[in-house]
C-alpha cells in the first residue's frame, strides 16, 4: 500500500493520481483521494484499479492540497467502505494510513463506545481519536500528538483539517514515510518514486515523529514536541528506470535485465586488482561471528537457503536461514556470537524489520542485503550490502533473486578467502559466464513459452523437484509459478515428493524437475522415474554435461556451486508465459503486494 501528498500552487488532483499510478506497482485492492477545495475536502475513492479512481474524481474541482492512498487490505474486505481516506463523523478530519493499528478495538471500547463506525479498518479509530480530543478542547495539534500517543502498531499518516486548510499533518511509526522537498510546494510519499514527477530531494522521517508540511514550510517535531532539524537528501532514482519502455510488462524487462545486473555488481564490488570483495568493517564483523543466522520473507528467503550453501561451502560458517515472521516469536537458541544478515529486496518488509528491532536491542551485529538504499532495514543495520538491480516494479521479484545470490557469492567468497579457504573458482570471471548464459537464456522465449502452453495451459497443480540447491531453485519456481498465473505449485526436495505428495500426482500432472547438480544427478533422474510411472508429465531441465535423453531444456554449464543464478530463468521465463496464456495481470498478481510494511 502506499501514501502520497501535495501542497502548492498546482492541481493536487493530477499530482496525486500520478503518484498513485507510480505506486500500483507495490499491488493494492483499492484507492483513493482527498483534496481540500475552497468548499471543504472533497474524497473519492474506489475498489480496483486507479484508472477506476480516476474515472470517478470530478475534475473541476480546483484543489492544490490533497492526499492519496493505496490500500492493500489487511483489517476488513477490499471495498469502497474500506478504502482510504478514512472521515470523522463530522468530516472535520481525512486521514490515510500506512501499517496496522494493533490496539484499535481496544481503542474504540474504551474511548470511542458512542461513535458509529463506517468501515471495518483499523484505520477508522485514528480519524474519530481526533475529533474526540478537539471535541475535548485540544488544538489540532495537541489532537494529533495525542492521538499518536494512544496508537500501538504500525503507521505512516497523512491527515487534512477542514478546519486548518493548508497543512498536512504527518506521522510515521515503523511503516516508511518521506516528506519531499519543492520550490514552493511539499510532498509526502511512502516511496520516493511516486513524487520522482515532482522533485528527487526527500527528508528521512523517523519512528514517532509528526510533521506539519505546509507549502513553504516543513516542520518535524518529536511526540514530546521538541523541533527536529533534518536536511533533504537526493534520490539517486531515474524516473527512466520505472518506465515498462517497449516491453509489455515490467516482470519480462526484469528478467532480461539480469546479465546486466550481474555485470553491474561485478563492476561495483570489484577492487583494484579485478576481485569481487567486501569492504573491511564488513568482513571483519562476519569473521567475528561464530554463525550467521539469515533472516527474510518470500523469494529473499529463497535467495537465503542458496545463499546458505554458498556460505558453508566455501566460507565454512554455519549458516541458519529462518522466515522473519516465525523468528519473532520462535527464535532459535542463538550460539554466543551471532552475525545477523537481512535479506529485502525492498527494505522495509515488517517481518524482516521486526526482527532486526529485536536483535538491534539484544545488540548484535547486522547486515542488510537490500536493493534500496536508505530503505529500513538498511538504515536500522549495522551495514548494507546493495544489490545495484535499479528498480524492480513487477511483484513478482526477478532480477533482485539474482542480485542477491551473486552478492551473497561474492560474500561467501570473501569471507573464505580472509579465512584462507580455497574456493576453487575465479569467481569474479564465474560471475561473467554467469551473465553471459543468462542472456542466452533470456533469448530462447520460445522455447520457454512452448513449455508453458505444453505443461501449463490448462493445469491445476504443478510440482518442482529437485535435490541441494536445485531443490532450493524450486521453491522459488513454484512460488513464481503461483504468485502470477495462480497455479497451485510446489516445491520438493526430490526424495521427499514420496512421503506423503506423490499420493496428488495423476494422469498429466506437470513435475519439473532441475538437474544441475553431477553428485546429485542419479538421484533426480530416479525421483522423475517414480512420478513418471505415477502417470506424471514430466519436464526436466539439466545442465549441459548432466543432460539425458528426454530432457525438456538444457541450460548452459556453468559453474555447480553458481548453478541457481541461471536455473531459475527457465523457471521464471516459464511462469510469465503460463500466466500470459491465462490472461492473468502478470505485474500486479491478485491479493499480493510488492512490499507487505504490515507484519
Ligand atoms: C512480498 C512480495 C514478495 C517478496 C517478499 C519479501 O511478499 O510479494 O515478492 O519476496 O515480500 O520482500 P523483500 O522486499 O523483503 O525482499
Amino acid at each position: 500500500c502506499g501514501i502520497v501528498g501535495f501542497i502548492g500552487g498546482q492541481d493536487a488532483k493530477e499530482i496525486l493520481l500520478k503518484g498513485l499510478e507510480k505506486l500500483e506497482y507495490r499491488g493494492y485492492d483499492s484507492a483513493g483521494i482527498a483534496v481540500q477545495s475552497n468548499s471543504g475536502v472533497v474524497v473519492s475513492k474506489e475498489k480496483g484499479r486507479i484508472a477506476q479512481l480516476r474515472e470517478i474524481v470530478d475534475t473541476s474541482i480546483e484543489a492544490s492540497i490533497g492526499i492519496g492512498h493505496t490500500r492493500w487490505a489487511t483489517h476488513g474486505v477490499p471495498s469502497k467502505v474500506n478504502a482510504h481516506p478514512h472521515q470523522s463523523t463530522s468530516q472535520r478530519f481525512t486521514l490515510v494510513h500506512n501499517g496496522v493499528i494493533e490496539n484499535y478495538e481496544l481503542l474504540k471500547r474504551e474511548y470511542l463506545q458512542d461513535v458509529t463506525f463506517v468501515s471495518e479498518t483499523d484505520t477508522e479509530v485514528i480519524v474519530h481519536l481526533l475529533e474526540k480530543h478537539v471535541q475535548e478542547g485540544a488544538h489540532v495539534e495537541e489532537a494529533f500528538r495525542q492521538t499518536l500517543k494512544l496508537l500501538h502498531g504500525s503507521y505512516a499518516l497523512a491527515m487534512l483539517d477542514n478546519e486548518n486548510p493548508g497543512v498536512i499533518y504527518v506521522a510515521k511509526n515503523k511503516s516508511p514515510l518521506l516528506v519531499g522537498v519543492g520550490d514552493n510546494f511539499n510532498v509526502v510519499a511512502s516511496d520516493a518514486m511516486a513524487m520522482l514527477q515532482v522533485t528527487n530531494q526527500f527528508i528521512e522521517l523517523m519512528d514517532k515523529e509528526m510533521v506539519l508540511v505546509t507549502e513553504n514550510s516543513i516542520t518535524i517535531k518529536n511526540l514530546a514536541g521538541s523541533i527536529v532539524e533534518r536536511a533533504p537528501f537526493t534520490a539517486e532514482l531515474d524516473a527512466s528506470d520505472i518506465e515498462k519502455g517497449t516491453y509489455a510488462h515490467f516482470m519480462l524487462k526484469e528478467i532480461d535485465e539480469q546479465p546486466l545486473v550481474v555485470r553491474n555488481i561485478i563492476s561495483k564490488y570489484r577492487n583494484e586488482a579485478g576481485e569481487v570483495e567486501l569492504s573491511e568493517d564488513i568482513r571483519n564483523a562476519i569473521l567475528e561471528s561464530d554463525r550467521i543466522y539469515i533472516i527474510a520473507a518470500g523469494t529473499s528467503y529463497h535467495a537465503g537457503l542458496v545463499g546458505k550453501q554458498l556460505i558453508e561451502n566455501f566460507a565454512k560458517i554455519p549458516v541458519e536461514v529462518h522466515v522473519a515472521s516465525e523468528f519473532s516469536y520462535n527464535m532459535p537458541l542463538l550460539t554466543e556470537k551471532p552475525f545477523f544478515i537481512y535479506i529485502s529486496q525492498s527494505g522495509e518488509t515488517a517481518d524482516s524489520r521486526a526482527v532486526l528491532v529485536q536483535t538491534n536491542e539484544m545488540g548484535y551485529k547486522s547486515l542488510t542485503v537490500t536493493n534500496v538504499p536508505g530503505s529500513t532495514l538498511s538504515r536500522e543495520a549495522d551495514y548494507t550490502l546493495l544489490l545495484h538491480a535499479g528498480p524492480e516494479i513487477a511483484v513478482a521479484s526477478t532480477k533482485a533473486y539474482t542480485a542477491q545470490l551473486a552478492v551473497l557469492a561474492i560474500l561467501a567468497a570473501d569471507i573464505a578467502k580472509a579465512k584462507g579457504h580455497s574456493v576453487g573458482l575465479d569467481l569474479t570471471k564465474e560471475l561473467g559466464i554467469i551473465a553471459n548464459t543468462m542472456e542466452v537464456l533470456c533469448g530462447q522465449k520460445e522455447e520457454m513459452e512452448k513449455i508453458a502452453q505444453e505443461y501449463l495451459a490448462t493445469t491445476r497443480n504443478c510440482f518442482f523437484i529437485g535435490r541441494g540447491v536445485d531443490f532450493y531453485v524450486g521453491l522459488e519456481g513454484a512460488l513464481k509459478l503461483k504468485e502470477i498465473s495462480y497455479i497451485q505449485a510446489e516445491g520438493f526436495a526430490g526424495g521427499e515428493l514420496k512421503h506423503g505428495t506423490i499420493a496428488l500426482i495423476e494422469n498429466g500432472t506437470p513435475v519439473i524437475a532441475l538437474a544441475t547438480q553431477a553428485h546429485v544427478n542419479l538421484g533426480i533422474r530416479g525421483n522423475m522415474k517414480e512420478v513418471v510411472a505415477r502417470g506424471a508429465n514430466p519436464c526436466t531441465i539439466s545442465m549441459k554435461g548432466l543432460e539425458m535423453e528426454g530432457d525438456r531444456f538444457v541450460i548452459p554449464a556453468v559453474h555447480e556451486m553458481l548453478s541457481p543464478l541461471a536455473s531459475v530463468i527457465p523457471l521464471q521465463l516459464i511462469s510469465y508465459y503460463a500466466a500470459l496464456h491465462r490472461e492473468c495481470d502478470v505485474d500486479k498478481p491478485r491479493n499480493l503486494a510488492k512490499s507487505v510494511t504490515v507484519e
